[in-house]
């Protein structure tokens, strides 16, 4: 008896100490610098970690702690967003600007300290006040815990692929001047992969290689690509010429692989795909190639960017500069279809290793419109968006003012008083056919309203497309959660007969989803995790514009599910 007690003790321990042992902590130094960077022949100062565009890679394993030192020297304030990351009762630690903190002044310190829980893959942080991430963003790399593998064969190498998105001007000026016209901002000059916009622009073409990114690589081998979309306001095609990719993985949890030529990533998505590179040396070089789906009304930036895929000869003067170079086709501009169908293929594993633990039920549903609409021009004043009006975003028909304070604070401390109210609406305030002919008043109202949860309540949220000023797709974030995409749909959703067709067996599970161009998208999540969460489109200029609210998330009953104290180091206003 005693022994198989003894036995039994040592399997336990065994079994529980390798998670433990193996945690370790990272401590990274972000000092936010300004300095120059030459694109498209055009040398500019940017914002970035370190000196770096993009910023140096983060890099830790599932159960580690993460402590970052982010300096203020530049004379913006500042915030890190650490996006993905889930944040389990760190919410401090989040970091949207007047959401969970006030922005770091310049000369200031905050320590950014959170743990990574039960998720591996690749993630990113970026600046998130104002249009900073323009330049400051970089990859967040999350390898599996030391004794565990991946659940594919381990690849030869791992490369990140960082798609941004590139003015000639600075980024800061552009929304600024967008916000004060009402208009729409000017249009980026490029977009970039690892910071750099390749062949297909004037100024690259000319002899100027090292605004090209390339991949070399060897025959007959996997690589893992680490694709990240940190691009502003467009979302992406991306197809590498006479190759295909294996998606493995999406939003850092593993998704049931599945082959494609073409994929779409938006803005705040992010995907690990296998390359598994041919067996021979091919006597061309490849394209690897990205460019925007747009179905809206405005101006959008029609270029498409480029890098090179080299197979590297083991002697290197067989130069393969002379070789033909292949381009990917990429869909049209507008391919919805496309879109729609590729959006469709993500599936969790849902093995016993790696569950989808999809809500069965639901405690509470929501329904909110998205799309854009107007705010009247001042008095005084001309503006130039539609109609001689500004332009606006909303959520329920409310444009989010975010407050001169930071909303956890007032909340944690409550003190919401002339901050924010809970009264944000379940429902559209005034019902129509959101995807039909758009209603003649197009006017926002604007607040500070949230929505209040119970601590573990189980939430089914409908996000609706609405045509107002051109129906298109809103990459959707929530911060401190990932939820399940459990349906889809084009025209306006049926509460009657689309539940019936919801996935709740292997649902994929993602922190950001495209809403369809003229459709509507149903995620379910538990709110598990204590804190006031932003949610919003990540493009940009819809997010600046208003396209954003807040969920707060109460404390569970045990200290377990509780939200601590802030840091003493958290910033004021
Ligand atoms: Cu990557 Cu609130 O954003
Ligand atoms: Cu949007």
């Amino acid at each position: 008896m005693e022994s198989i007690r003894l036995s039994l003790f040592i399997v336990l321990v065994s079994s529980l100490l390798p998670q433990l042992a193996f945690c370790r902590t990272r401590h990274y130094t972000f000092n936010i610098v300004q300095h120059n960077v030459t694109r498209l022949c055009n040398t500019k100062s940017v914002i970035s970690v370190n000196g770096m565009f993009p910023g140096p890679r983060l890099v830790a394993r599932e159960g580690d702690r993460v402590i970052v030192r982010v300096i203020n020297h530049v004379t913006n304030n500042v915030t890190i967003h650490w996006h993905g990351i889930r944040q389990l009762r760190s919410g401090w630690a989040d970091g949207p600007a007047y959401v969970t903190q006030c922005p770091i002044q310049t000369g200031n310190t905050y320590t950014y300290n959170f743990t990574i829980t039960g998720q591996r893959g690749t993630l990113f942080y970026h600046a998130h006040i104002s249009w900073l991430r323009a330049t400051l963003h970089g990859p967040i790399i999350i390898l599996p815990r030391r004794n565990e593998s991946y659940p594919f064969k381990k690849p030869y190498k791992e490369v990140p692929i960082i798609f941004g998105e590139w003015w000639n001007v600075d980024p800061e000026a552009v929304i600024n001047q967008a916000l004060q016209t009402g208009s729409g901002p000017n249009v980026s000059d490029a977009y970039t992969i690892n910071g750099f916009p390749g062949p297909l622009y004037n100024c690259s073409s000319k002899g100027n290689s090292s605004d090209t990114f390339k991949l070399k690589v060897k025959p007959g081998k996997t690589y893992l690509l680490r694709l990240i979309n940190a691009a502003m306001n467009d979302e992406l095609f991306f197809s590498i010429a006479n190759h295909s990719l294996t998606i493995v993985e999406a939003d850092a949890v593993y998704v049931k692989p599945f082959v494609t030529r073409v994929l779409l990533i938006t803005p705040g998505q992010t995907m690990n795909v296998l390359l598994k590179t041919k067996s021979y040396y091919p006597t061309a070089t490849f394209l690897m190639a990205a460019r925007p789906y747009f179905t809206g009304q405005g101006t959008f930036d029609n270029s498409t960017v480029a890098g090179f895929l080299e197979y590297e000869h083991p002697s290197n003067h067989i130069s393969n500069t002379r070789y033909k170079v292949l381009r990917p086709n990429l869909p049209p501009i507008n391919a919805t279809g496309f879109v729609f169908n590729f959006t469709n293929k993500f599936r969790s594993l849902n093995n016993p290793k790696y569950t989808a633990n999809v809500p069965q039920t639901v405690d509470k549903k929501f329904y909110f419109t998205v799309g854009l609409g107007t705010s009247p021009c001042p008095q005084n004043a001309t503006c130039q968006g539609p109609n001689g009006s500004k332009f606006a975003a909303a959520v329920n028909n409310v444009s989010f003012v975010l407050p001169t304070t930071a909303l956890l604070q007032a909340y944690f401390f409550k003190n919401s008083n002339g901050v924010y109210t809970t009264d944000f609406p379940t429902n559209p305030p005034h019902p129509f056919n959101y995807t039909g002919t758009p209603p003649n008043n197009t006017r926002v109202s604007n607040g500070t309203h949230l929505v209040v949860l119970p601590f573990n309540t189980s939430v089914e949220l409908v996000l609706q497309d609405t045509s107002i000023l051109g129906a298109e797709s809103h990459p959707l974030h929530l911060h401190g959660y990932n939820f399940f995409v459990v349906g889809q749909g084009f025209g306006n959703y049926d509460p009657n007969k689309d539940p019936a067709n919801f996935n709740l067996v292997d649902p994929v599970e993602r922190n950001t989803i495209g809403v369809p161009s003229g459709g509507w998208v149903a995620i379910r999540f538990l709110a598990d995790n204590p804190g006031v969460w932003f949610m919003h489109c990540h493009f940009e200029v819809h997010t600046s514009w208003g396209l954003r609210m807040g969920w707060i998330v109460l404390d569970g009953p045990l200290t377990s599910q509780k939200l601590p104290p802030p840091p003493s180091d958290l910033p004021n206003c």
